[in-house]
């Protein structure tokens, strides 16, 4: 055949092949639908969970210092070290286990990817993931990419405490891993000492791996400690604890995070991890590193985040939403029961259509959907964004 009959119009037409997708159930999320109707309707989001206040100055000085230094050529790709010094000294200062820099600490491209990475390095295609509903958006996706079989438990409803005996029954030979998350988004419950044992005691006779979201570490209140996968040597023996500066620092964009884990499964996680991502921003990582030596802006962030948590539920508390606890994290949960008939989904539509503040609703942290009359809101905010937004909700 001529390259002229090969490139004719005549003779074939641009086709794009069809693909048979990966993930059947990945729609559009609801914090994309929630956010275009904020905007649309103008609405005050305290959906999505992003701050809408800036970082602190030093740090971005930090990170330009970095780029005037050269910090611009690709970085080692476990982390500069520096970072992953930082990142050990803090995690042996506040939790007591030392994680080698070298073997132990991996910076990643956010807390999504790291959680992804992990997924991707442990599951196989068959082997059974507990998360436990409500759970950030991710962690099914990324268990079904492994080719993973997802086993949802639920949280008790509307405490959010987490049901030992309904996780001991979930458990089967095929159970290679369960993800936890504490400071907990959506709910904002924080786990216990108690909890921590519990889980470590349920553990110990399996081969079951944890990986520990504790992106909201520093977000806990009303004096509680956060009760790190890293203090208990049973569970940090066989855990990923994965952190994100995002949250830590105001930087939700910046998307730069990191993984701790033993040997064993930090080698495993940087096989994935090299020819994934490779490496993670080197400016923002040198940056981070500097800001990191002086530990107040983590140490001071519990009494910042809980004078807003205070604010936002001293102005609810005369509205019919009923507050349910927030004990870390920058969320705060309602139940709506007194105020609407609507399941959760419609009643934060109508919220920001009508009263111009978008939240989330708890059914989307649910597999199934699972309505129990609560939406959640996000109080990482100015004070006067808080403000607006109450002088809305006192309406209802
Ligand atoms: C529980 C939880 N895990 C992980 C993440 C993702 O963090 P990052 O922005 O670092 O990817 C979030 C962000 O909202 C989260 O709430």
């Amino acid at each position: 055949m001529s390259s002229e009959a090969l490139a004719s119009p005549a003779t074939w037409a641009p086709r794009t092949p069809a693909v048979q997708t990966k993930l059947p159930s990945v729609g559009t999320t609801i914090f994309t639908v929630m956010s275009a109707l904020a905007t649309e309707h103008k609405a005050i989001n305290l959906g999505q969970g992003f701050p809408d206040f800036g970082c602190d100055p030093k740090l971005v000085q930090a990170v330009a210092d970095a780029m005037s230094a050269g910090h611009n050529q690709y970085p080692p790709m476990q982390g500069v070290a520096p970072l992953r010094e930082a990142v050990s000294a803090k995690i042996e200062a506040l939790y007591g286990r030392r994680y080698d820099p070298a073997g132990e600490v991996t910076i990643t491209a956010g807390a999504t990817q790291a959680i992804l990475t992990a997924v991707l390095a442990v599951v196989r295609p068959g082997d059974e993931v507990i998360v436990l509903e409500p759970c950030y958006d991710s962690y099914v996706p990324n268990i079904e990419l492994a080719g993973g079989v997802v086993v949802p438990v639920p949280l008790t409803p509307r405490t959010f405490r987490p049901d030992f005996d309904r996780i001991a029954a979930a458990i089967t030979p095929r159970t290679r891993a369960l993800v936890i998350n504490s400071p907990h988004n959506p709910s904002g419950t924080v786990w216990s000492r108690q909890d921590m044992l519990r889980l470590q005691e349920l553990l110990a006779p399996t081969d079951i791996l944890l990986i520990s979201d504790e992106v909201y570490e520093h977000m806990v209140f009303d004096g509680q400690p956060h009760e790190s996968a890293a203090r208990y040597p049973g569970l940090a023996a066989r855990a990923f604890i994965v952190s994100s500066f995002g949250k830590t620092y105001h930087v939700t964009g910046w998307k730069v995070a990191y993984v701790a884990a033993p040997p064993a499964l930090t080698a495993e996680f940087r096989k994935v991890h090299q020819f994934n991502v490779f490496t993670v921003n080197t400016p923002v990582q040198h940056g981070l590193a500097a800001y990191m030596a002086d530990p107040k802006p983590y140490l001071e962030l519990p009494a910042f985040y809980q004078r807003k948590r205070d604010l936002f539920r001293q102005g609810l508390a005369g509205s019919r939403l009923k507050l349910l606890p927030s004990e870390g994290t920058y969320f705060q949960c309602v139940d709506i029961s007194d105020v609407s008939d609507l399941p959760e989904s419609e009643f934060c539509q109508w919220l920001t259509r009508e009263i111009g503040v978008a939240a989330i609703p708890l059914s989307a942290f649910y597999g199934n959907g699972f309505d129990q009359r609560v939406v959640r809101f996000c109080f990482a905010k100015k004070d006067e964004t808080l403000q607006t937004a109450l002088e809305r909700l006192a309406k209802l």
